[in-house]
């Protein structure tokens, strides 16, 4: 059971009222070594050293996918980092990835300040990478996976809902959040859906002292991705997104196009798992460096509707945090002054 309540409405009331949002007090901004605690997801294909050099620079921890790169790549883009910036930043290493064991050792000989994991169990990589001093941070996506890395050594976890874009798993964030927060004593991260202050202060009221953003990074200046796949994020409604590859066991959030429909139409007819791959197959890349509207695979998460602009990181973090800290600050208003009333609860006000 986590021992202390996340929410410090005595320290953001402080940092409102001084005009700044002070989350100096917050765990994991004490244990990234970073300002404001968001983390901006690992994306395949997506998320560069220009990327990840970008929101450390804003504050939060920007992480490199390390999940379309062979080891070598990424040690160049670790390298690249470090010339744009001189804070903390991650790596995000998909265990099913064919290069995972050299990036896991990568990581460890770069000292790589740290690592987030993906698909698996990352317990045999611990041990080098704890001697190498690197603050570990697996997504999981139940409660049972959060117990074992926690015991395992892990530092935090991400928790990640169904809302989110890429590769999912079934539960929502607004379960996971607080089922993981009740069950671990390290700090919970929320990731899947949140893409502005009001989801910042939610995944806060349910147990978690940090936030991972995918999608809303999508829309970022700085994202190295094609303008049509900017320009969809932006443009999607809520009903945009549409989850394929249930019946393969690997389903994955992206925005409905030509290519969606087509895989959805070939798993309603049952064609077997080659068929599929073959659609699968370098999808994401043509989404994301030829724009290809109709054959490429756009992820994003169903919070792609909140997504209002391409903006900076720096922007887009400072408003999140901005208004998420008004948020908390009422919600903290009536923690502080004994909780929350409903008029018709005895003793409640009207
Ligand atoms: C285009 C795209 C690619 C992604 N690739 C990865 C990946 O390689 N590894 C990973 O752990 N998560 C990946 N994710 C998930 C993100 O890291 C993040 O957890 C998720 O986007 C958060 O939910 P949101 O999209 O609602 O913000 C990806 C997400 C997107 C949108």
């Amino acid at each position: 059971m986590n021992p202390v309540h996340p929410l410090r409405p005595d320290a953001l009331s402080q940092g409102v009222r001084q005009g700044v949002c002070d989350f100096a007090d917050n765990r994991v901004a004490r244990l990234l070594g970073i300002r404001y605690p968001i983390l901006q997801g690992g994306m395949a294909w997506v998320a560069d050293a220009r990327l990840a050099a970008a929101v450390s620079n804003a504050g939060g921890l920007g992480i490199l996918a390390g999940g379309s790169m062979t080891a070598d790549l990424a040690r160049d883009q670790v390298q690249r980092v470090r010339d744009l910036t001189d804070r903390p930043f991650g790596l995000n290493i998909m265990l099913m990835s064919p290069h995972a064991a050299d990036l896991a050792r990568m990581a460890a000989e770069e000292r790589v300040p740290v690592v987030t994991t993906g698909a698996g169990q990352p317990g045999k990589y611990f041990p080098a990478w704890k001697a190498a001093g690197i603050i570990v941070i697996p997504v999981v996506p139940s409660v049972a996976l959060a117990r074992r890395v926690e015991q395992q050594g892990a530092d935090a976890v991400i928790v990640e809902g169904t809302e989110a874009g890429g590769h999912i798993g079934d539960l929502t964030t607004l379960v996971l959040t607080p089922a993981v927060s009740d069950a671990l004593s390290i700090p919970v991260i929320a990731a899947g859906g949140i893409a502005d202050g009001r989801g910042v202060a939610a995944a806060f009221l349910l147990g978690a002292e940090g936030v991972q953003v995918g999608t809303r990074f999508l829309a970022s200046e700085e994202c190295p991705i094609h303008e049509n796949y900017k320009r969809l994020v932006v443009k999607a409604r809520d009903t945009g997104t549409v989850v394929t590859g249930r019946s393969t066991g690997h389903p994955v959030r992206s925005l409905k196009n030509r290519l969606t429909r087509r895989f959805l139409d070939l798993e309603r007819e049952g064609v077997g798992f080659e068929a599929l791959e073959t659609l699968a197959v370098g999808s994401l890349r043509r989404a994301v460096q030829d724009g290809d509207l109709e054959n490429g695979s756009f992820m994003a998460g169903q919070s792609a509707v909140l997504v209002k602009a391409v903006e900076p990181c720096r922007t887009i973090i400072e408003s999140m945090f901005r208004d998420a800290a008004r948020i908390l600050d009422r919600s903290g208003a009536y923690l502080l002054g004994g909780g929350c009333r409903f008029p018709d609860m005895e003793g409640g006000r009207p």
